[in-house]
């Protein structure tokens, strides 16, 4: 069972099991404003994909859900994900990513409590977060490891510290077998356009300036969402019950330099007519409390459980703005806000995608 799989880490990663496992998904979203079953159209009709639209926070439905569907496994990647909208509204991140995984732990213990001991013993919960609970780091800082503390400082990263902060209690206390990974900033296709990197693609092609909060030195350090697909699922089958994982991309980046290369590869891709993408460059207010650096040590997932980032960050980068020009009807989709209608257009019944 996959959580927020509709969003662009989960449907991702729902693409990616599939293909890799050929096992079934039951993919439970709300359907916010960031989930978006286009991103799953290619899955129209294989009956490996069971979508439900519902709540983690839905007990009800929850403990419905894994008595008729018996996972194996959940996977936790619903989230309000989004910096900026936890600082304009907090209320919905705690709700969801405190609350909400509070309740799908709960209802997850009962239904483990109820297995039968083999099943018990094979049983997952894995986690899915960030890098923004360990705080900011200076230019010199040593990157972040598992045992940096946590110093989160967006009402978003202390939701997210929360929530590791239940999954760990839940792993302690009631020996629910929980693995918890935390990733830095993913990029690539599906992400919605209020994150940086296709927020500057289509702006871009559109035209209109690109925002660069600051000084555009702030740096995050980048990985190619199917790297970190494979990351989860290593963790999911090998990882050690109650441990974290850092998961990250050893590409560490200023904003400045990664809108110049999306820019660059624009002004190659889709020349405009006059001056080029980057005269569209604009520096405007900072986003309060903006973290200035992250970066990841991923020594022990690499040491532990074998994974490497396969892609690099150039080449991922390019393959990106590829995927966003070769794709304007997934664009126009989100852009008009037709993707939000998309199961009503498309399907009778939520439970039969
Ligand atoms: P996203 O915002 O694109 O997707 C989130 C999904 O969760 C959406 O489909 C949304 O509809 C769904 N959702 C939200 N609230 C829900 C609820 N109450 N019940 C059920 N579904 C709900 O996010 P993303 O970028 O794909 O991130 C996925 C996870 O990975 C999040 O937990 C995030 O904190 C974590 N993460 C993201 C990044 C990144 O760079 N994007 C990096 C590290 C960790
Ligand atoms: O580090 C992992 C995190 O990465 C995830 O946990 C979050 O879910 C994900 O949203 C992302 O958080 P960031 O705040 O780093 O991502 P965002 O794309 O919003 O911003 C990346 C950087 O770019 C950040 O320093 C702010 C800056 N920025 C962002 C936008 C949207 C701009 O300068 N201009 C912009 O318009």
């Amino acid at each position: 069972m996959v959580t927020g799989g509709a969003g662009f880490i989960g449907s991702n990663f729902v693409l990616d099991w599939i293909a890799e496992t050929g096992g079934t998904v039951l993919n439970l979203d709300k359907l916010t404003y960031a989930g978006n079953v286009g991103n799953l159209k290619s899955l129209q009709g294989d009956s490996r994909h069971i979508f439900v639209q519902g709540d983690i926070g839905d007990g009800e439905l929850v403990r419905r859900l894994l008595a008729e569907h018996r996972p194996r496994a959940i996977v936790n990647f619903a989230a309000e994900s989004h910096v900026d909208r936890s600082i304009h509204g907090p209320a919905d991140f705690v709700q969801t990513n405190v609350v909400g995984t509070f309740s799908l732990l709960d209802e997850t213990y009962r239904y483990w409590q109820g297995l039968k001991p083999e099943e018990r013993e094979r049983f997952r919960f894995l986690h899915v977060s960030t890098d923004e609970v360990y705080g900011s780091l200076g230019p010199e800082d040593p990157a972040f490891c598992e045992t940096t503390p946590y110093a989160p400082n967006s009402p978003y990263a202390a939701s997210k510290a929360a929530s590791d902060h239940l999954v760990r209690a839940y792993h302690h206390t009631y020996g629910l077998p929980t693995v918890t990974t935390n990733c830095s900033n993913n990029y690539g296709p599906y992400q919605f356009p209020e994150k940086l990197i296709p927020l500057m693609i289509l702006n871009a092609l559109a035209g209109k300036p690109l925002p660069i909060y600051g000084d555009g030195l702030n740096v995050r350090d980048w990985l190619y969402v199917r790297d970190h697909c494979e990351g989860i699922r290593l963790a999911l089958t090998k990882g050690r019950l109650g441990e974290t994982y850092n998961i990250g991309g050893r590409s560490e980046r200023s904003n400045i330099d990664v809108v110049r290369s999306v820019c660059r590869i624009l002004d190659e891709l889709r020349p405009r007519t006059g001056a080029g993408y980057a005269s569209l460059i604009s520096f405007v207010k900072d986003r309060p409390g903006h973290d200035r650096r992250y970066a990841i040590n991923c020594g022990k997932i690499e040491r532990e459980l074998g994974w490497l980032a396969g892609k690099d960050f150039d080449a991922g980068l390019r393959e990106t703005v590829e995927w966003y020009l070769a794709n304007p009807e997934w664009v126009e989709n989100v852009r008009s806000g037709n993707y939000q209608r998309w199961v009503e257009l498309n399907y009778t019944t939520r439970e039969s995608l």
